[in-house]
């Protein structure tokens, strides 16, 4: 019999390709999303791709009662993803309790629900924020966490905490916090991408849209930084590349292979690149050219950031394969196929 996994935000971005990531993989998948920033068709378009129609239900994760049933409704589920959540750093400035609400209610209520209705696992979307700007590059896991520059990133140090004291205080509960770094791309059959709500806050669905000429012109922000070029470095990882991770952190809860019931891990590429070099290769992958201009820093950037990957490709056995130029060709065939569909 296939494994259960609740997969909550699944239909979301990196959520919908690791749905089915997991598929691909043998296991059954229930999702659960609330579509505040996503549409019930991506379940159509998850079947297209694996071939196999996922369970799903709209739901919210605050919804304790709602959350309790679906349990019910869904006996044997052995581990939950957990990507549900709100993710916009200016957004979270201007409305704090709404992140704070959204992203850790949702994870309070998973977390004590999970022993009553016997789920042993949980895979939680941590992020790179949490290292804000490293002293030490590339980044290991063993570097400090700083003060966050946002309440979403706050929302996701505290998240980690409530892992920690949840397992620590003697909970039933395995689990495994990825890090990722800048999830960027499509799914290689353009089915399956980044649909961002109104103006892009992101580089590279910025760029597709650019360069669709849906946005006149991107903006750089910043060229006086202490980088070689001067923009901002980032280490871009593929979000099917990504999406592999998580299915390699479940494998390795459920198979019992943790060496600690916590464990944390980078999911990044280790090569940092600047904004400037994304673009230029976007342009010579693609042959498509980009209007852009260089104005001044966005409040909040950190300089630059990149991983150390190694914990995870020795651990995990888990490394990113997709070149950035294959990437950034994936993204823009996802955006071609938007317009096909009318989207934008
Ligand atoms: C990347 C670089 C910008 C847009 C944030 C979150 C992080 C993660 C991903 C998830 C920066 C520059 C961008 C533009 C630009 N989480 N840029 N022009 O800020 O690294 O990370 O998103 O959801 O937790 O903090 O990603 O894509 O916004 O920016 O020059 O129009 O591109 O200044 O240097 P960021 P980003």
């Amino acid at each position: 019999m296939k494994k259960k996994i609740l997969v909550t935000g699944g239909t979301g971005y990196i959520g919908s390709h690791t749905v089915v990531e997991l598929q691909n993989s043998g296991y059954e998948v229930v999702i659960i999303d609330n579509l505040s920033n996503s549409s019930a068709d991506v379940v159509d378009n998850i079947e297209k791709v694996s071939g196999i129609r996922p369970a799903f239900e709209e739901l919210d994760c605050l919804d304790y009662a709602g959350l309790d049933a679906l349990f019910t409704k869904y006996p044997g589920i052995e581990a939950i993803i957990h990507f549900a959540a709100s993710k916009a750093v200016g957004e979270s400035v201007e409305k704090p309790l709404l992140y704070y609400r959204n992203n850790l209610v949702s994870l309070i209520n998973l977390l004590d629900l999970m022993p009553k209705h016997g789920v042993g696992g949980i895979v939680f979307s941590s992020s790179c924020t949490v290292y804000g700007q490293p002293d030490v590059l590339p980044v290991t896991e063993k570097a400090p966490i700083k003060k966050a520059e946002s309440p979403y990133g706050n929302t996701k140090q505290i998240n980690e905490e409530i892992v920690q004291d949840t397992v620590a205080s003697g909970s039933p509960i395995n689990a495994i916090l990825l890090r990722y770094f800048n999830p960027i791309g499509a799914h290689p059959t353009a089915l399956l991408g980044e649909l961002p709500n109104g103006v892009p806050q992101n580089l590279v669905p910025y760029i597709t849209q650019t360069a669709m000429g849906i946005r006149e012109k991107l903006s750089v922000f910043g060229d006086d930084y202490n980088t070689p070029d001067g923009s901002c470095i980032r280490d871009f990882i593929n979000v099917v590349d990504l999406a592999k991770a998580h299915v390699i952190a479940i494998d390795r809860i459920l198979n019992g292979k943790q060496k600690e019931k916590v464990e944390i891990f980078n999911v990044g590429t280790g090569r940092g690149l600047s904004v400037l070099e994304l673009i230029h290769i976007f342009e010579e992958s693609t042959g498509v050219k980009l209007n852009y201009q260089i104005v001044s820093r966005r409040a909040g950037d950190i300089e630059q950031v990149w991983a150390d990957p190694a914990f995870a490709n020795e651990e995990l056995g888990w490394k990113a394969e997709a070149t950035i130029e294959d990437t950034l060709r994936s993204a823009w065939a996802w955006q071609l196929k938007l317009r096909e569909r009318g989207i934008q």
